[in-house]
């Protein structure tokens, strides 16, 4: 499968392309509309149309970075994880297609699917989890969505970009085993969903960077796994001609190298503008170190631009094979045909009936359904849901502002946005409201770019007095709850510095809840943040960043009216128990990044140490409250086929709510590897109304028994296996045993 067997339409069509025109198919260029981010132009006389392909994964991010074409603004991908619900991440997957075809765009640049190995990952709200079972699931239900509106999925990156400092240079040094059951599964996923593209990451893995990683690129993704699709490089990460052609990249975005594409000279030290693309680089007096840009987070002058007429040469001296292109080729065109560019198309393709649609109401309720469904309630005791009558006092720095998204590619620029404030002044009618601390600024892209305009921050000061600590504690104290809402600020290419709140938040919220009679804390976080104010408030409640419906879900899910099914995709824990804290593992030394905590990752690294997390994965309370039956083993799968666990479930509340009943596997006791104490194997999203009683059936592939085994591939060890089925990873409700 290294090399794809072409249909019989793309195999002519091969024959009859010249070798410039190939050449021109592997590597993007501008878009002449602007629109896409990434582009490919057709072949107009063999009527190949041109492919546009667009940022993801939270929306559609057509129109370029500042004040993008605007889209449906859906919840950070963690929050669609906390969902526990692929379903959702297949509705979100379509209503994506639909955007990205209503924009003229073809192919998806998501569902980001990396591990959330390194808790301060400035892209982790880009991803699902720190499971791979549930990040596998997801990622499969959002390349299923794009994929049946007939446009191509491309999960990312591949493989073990975790996390965004040094992310152009460092190597993760990441044995087989942990890459195969924590790190690729995610991918392999999306591939067997029918994703028809992978987009390579920037960073190395065991020293090759992704493009050219003939092992992980040709072996592993397309002739162990089959994919047929194209692979194609992040965005200027191509440094290596050979490298990447022969290690199985077939598509090289966005086509030059950073200095063409931004005109300026790399070799001037100072940052040299070409005069006559002042918009596109730096200001003639830009003072940066270019150094910097290289070994950070995002790519140097020189990196991209490797296919093209390099790729030429490489085929003159037979450094690359014309075979290779040809390859590249079908694997683009077999996409194409997939999804109905090639079928008698015009090469001017009219694209207006392919079925897109922006901002319908289903989208706008979709996207806030995953909001509501992604919130996650930590901590409860008996502040919520607010009654109609309470007196509310809203409390925080960015009370006015909808937490749409990070910073970065995913940042999209929602049709309408609904902030905390108008959110509950819609639900509540009147409440008081007090700012309390100076606003948490978000981070942009731009902010790294050397040559970045930061003017807005200065023309957005306004006179607004300073807010103070003193007057969100008058405000608490005078009603009857006091709501604060705080929050992080992340980007790609930067990690978080800390798990702390930024600011004076922590001081606030210790302050409110001293003053107030009732405290609920609203967290809009990328990932996990440290709460050291917990034992003092009433509430907390997860929200990570609910994208353009932020206000309006946050309200339903305060005032009650649908359950907060969110359940925790991560573990939150004090920032120096996670399994990373030493620099050698984050963020490497020498530009290596040594995985040496294996499969210890998130809860599994909990367990092995005993540790005990804040709150653990899997966790978050429900309005109503459910009792779990004995479990049955009603399917004993075995080779391929899966097995079924039956968990009889009773809602004993007075009010219909939502529960995520999580399967887990502990294996035998055997010598050999050493495995994790228990793994989430399979897990179903249920509603139930007051008093109803219900059999949940849950599906468990084979695979959640196996451990991967270097000589015998993946291996399901004989013993007694035992499943442990609960609410979260640290609270089972009920055990079945399984022989195998
Ligand atoms: C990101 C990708 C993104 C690409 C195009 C890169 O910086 O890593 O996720 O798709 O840019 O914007």
């Amino acid at each position: 499968m290294t090399t794809t067997e072409p249909t019989d339409e793309v195999a002519t069509l091969c024959e009859k392309l010249t070798r410039e025109e190939k050449l021109r198919l592997v590597q993007g260029s501008p878009d002449p509309e602007g629109t896409a981010t990434g582009y490919i132009p057709g072949v107009e006389r063999l009527e190949i149309p041109p492919v546009r392909l667009v940022d993801g994964p939270m929306g559609v991010r057509a129109g370029g970075f500042e004040e993008g074409l605007p889209a449906t603004a859906f919840p950070a991908s963690i929050a669609l994880a906390a969902t526990f619900d692929p379903n959702l991440a297949r509705r979100q997957g379509a209503a994506m297609g639909r955007e990205a075809k209503a924009r003229g765009q073809d192919v998806v640049l998501g569902p980001g699917v990396n591990l959330i190995r390194v808790p301060h990952c400035g892209r982790n709200f880009e991803y699902f989890s720190e499971d791979p079972t549930l990040a596998s699931a997801l990622s499969a239900g959002v390349v299923e969505g794009l994929q049946g509106e007939d446009v191509v999925a491309t999960p990312k990156h591949y493989v073990a970009n975790n996390q965004e400092t040094d992310r152009v240079t460092v190597s993760a040094e990441v044995d087989e085993r942990t890459l195969r059951e924590l790190y690729l599964p995610a991918f392999r996923a999306a591939v067997e969903a029918g994703a028809g593209s992978v987009m390579t990451a920037y960073n190395r893995i065991n020293g090759t960077y992704a493009n050219d990683h003939r092992y992980l690129v040709r072996e592993v993704l397309k002739d162990e796994w089959g994919f047929d699709g194209y692979v194609v490089s992040d965005w200027f990460a191509t440094k290596d001609t050979v490298g990447a052609a022969n290690g199985g990249l077939d598509l090289e975005m966005p086509g030059g190298s950073v200095a063409d594409a931004f005109s300026f000279d790399a070799s001037d030290e100072a940052g040299g503008k070409d005069e006559d693309h002042p918009a596109d680089g730096p200001p003639a007096d830009a003072d940066f170190d270019l150094e910097s840009v290289a070994t950070g987070g995002m790519p140097g002058p020189d990196q991209g631009g490797v296919f093209g007429e390099p790729l030429a040469e490489a085929l003159e001296s037979g450094d690359v094979s014309p075979d290779r292109l040809d390859d590249m080729v079908a694997r683009i065109l077999g996409q194409l045909e997939r999804i109905g560019l090639l079928e008698g198309v015009e090469a001017t393709i009219e694209r207006d009936d392919r079925g897109g649609a922006l901002d319908t109401p289903e989208h706008r309720d979709l996207a806030e359904r995953i909001a509501t469904r992604g919130t996650v309630l930590l901590k409860n005791d008996d502040a919520l849901p607010l009654s109609d009558d309470d007196r509310v006092a809203l409390v925080g720095p960015n009370v006015d502002a909808a937490t749409v998204g990070g910073g970065g590619s995913s940042a999209v620029t929602p049709f309408r946005e609904v902030s905390p404030l108008e959110g509950l002044r819609n639900r509540a009618g009147e409440v008081s409201v007090a700012r309390g601390v100076p606003e948490i600024e978000s981070l942009s892209f731009e902010d790294l770019l050397p040559f970045g305009d930061d003017s807005d921050a200065d023309q957005d000061a306004d006179d607004a007095p300073e807010p103070t600590v003193e007057d969100a504690v008058a405000t608490a104290a005078a009603a009857d709850v006091a709501v604060v809402f705080v929050r992080d600020a992340t980007t790609e290419a930067r990690d978080r510095e800390s798990l702390r709140l930024p600011g004076e938040q922590d001081a606030l919220v210790d302050a409110v809840a001293d003053a107030a009679e009732r405290t609920v804390v609203v967290v809009n976080s990328s990932g996990p943040v440290e709460l050291p104010w917990r034992e003092d408030v009433d509430t907390i409640v997860e929200a990570w960043y609910p994208g353009q419906a932020d206000g309006d879900a946050v309200a339903s899910v305060l005032y009650g009216d649908v359950d907060p099914a969110g359940r925790l995709p991560v573990t939150f824990a004090p920032e120096d128990e996670y399994p990373i804290t030493d620099e050698r593992r984050y963020p490497g030394v020498d530009d290596e990044a040594h995985y040496e905590e294996g499969l210890f990752v998130g809860y599994r690294h909990f367990d092995d140490a005993d540790g005990e997390p804040t709150y653990p994965f899997g966790h978050g309370h429900s309005y109503a409250e459910f009792e779990y039956g004995g479990a049955e083993i009603t399917t004993k799968g075995g080779d391929d086929t899966e097995t079924t666990l039956r968990v009889p479930l009773e809602n004993v509340a007075d009010r219909a709510g939502r529960e995520v009943v999580q399967v887990y596997v502990r294996p035998p006791d055997a010598d050999g590897p050493e495995r994790p104490v228990r793994e989430l194997a399979g897990f179903a999203s249920v509603e139930l109304e007051a008093g109803e009683t219900r059999a949940v059936d849950v599906e468990l592939e084979e695979r959640a028994f196996a451990r991967y085994d270097e000589a015998d591939g993946w291996t399901v060890d004989p013993g007694e296996y035992v499943l442990e089925v609960g609410r979260s990873s640290r609270d089972i409700r009920s055990t079945a045993t399984l022989e195998r």
